[in-house]
């Protein structure tokens, strides 16, 4: 796997991924989200992780067209759910609701409101992006549960970031890449397409100055109120 720090990066994660959780939030998505506290932190719910990997695709790329020979770009008939296993060790890989059950790493009861919540995740942030001329390819979300004071039933929340990190975003009309793929298959100018989607958000006013000096080097963000 790919490792680097790109200085700058976390902040515009930050801001991205605030603004969705909460654009979210008032969509009646519940998330873990309470608020950001500064630049690069949030203050979040706890939760119990549930140990999968939720990857909602309207395109057809990445490992999705290298595992099954399904041409890069191919839009799908109607999105696709996939679940994969959250171990680092084992490389993440791809579990079908069977094996869920079978090892029980999440209820019959969860799954189906999971699933329904990534689908309206989906339809939300499509739009959402869309709207900003951006096409949202795919993106992967984890879930968390809330115990009750009894410890008897559970409420499931969307307990993870959103950001140009987790999803694959293009433009509209170009399909240049906006996400961490400009880093996977080194293309360059992350900062400057992070940037890009809070610009187009409109999270970041105009006079913000992000400078990348160089790749691995400072890069100095200002936010201006
Ligand atoms: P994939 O095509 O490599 O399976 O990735 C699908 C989506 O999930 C893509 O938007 C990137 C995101 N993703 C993560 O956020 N974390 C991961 O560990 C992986 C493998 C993918």
């Amino acid at each position: 796997m790919k490792k680097a720090s790109i200085e700058g990066k976390g902040v515009l994660n930050n801001r991205i991924s605030e603004y969705l959780l909460n654009s979210l939030g008032h969509c009646g998505v519940k998330t873990h989200l309470v608020k950001r506290l500064n630049m690069r932190e949030q203050l979040i719910k706890k939760v119990e992780i549930i140990p999968i990997e939720f990857i909602v695709r309207n395109i057809a790329t990445g490992s999705l067209s290298k595992r099954l020979g399904i041409s890069e770009g191919t839009v799908l008939e109607k999105p696709l759910l996939e679940y994969y296993l959250k171990n680092d060790e084992l490389g993440d890989p791809i579990i079908t609701k069977e094996h869920i059950y079978a090892f029980e790493w999440a209820a019959k009861e969860e799954i189906k409101d999971i699933d329904k919540m990534s689908f309206k995740i989906n339809d939300i942030l499509q739009g959402l992006f869309r709207g900003v001329g951006i096409k949202l390819v795919d993106f992967k979300v984890e879930y968390g549960r809330i115990w009750n004071k009894n410890r008897q039933a559970n409420e499931i929340i969307l307990a993870d970031e959103i950001s140009p990190d987790t999803c694959r975003l293009w433009d509209i009309k170009t399909e240049k890449k906006l996400d961490k793929d400009r880093f996977r298959k080194d293309l360059g100018n992350i900062i400057e397409a992070y940037q890009e989607v809070a610009r187009r958000l409109g999270i970041m006013p105009e006079e913000t100055n992000i400078s990348e000096v160089n790749f691995g080097k400072t890069t100095s963000i200002k936010f201006k109120k």
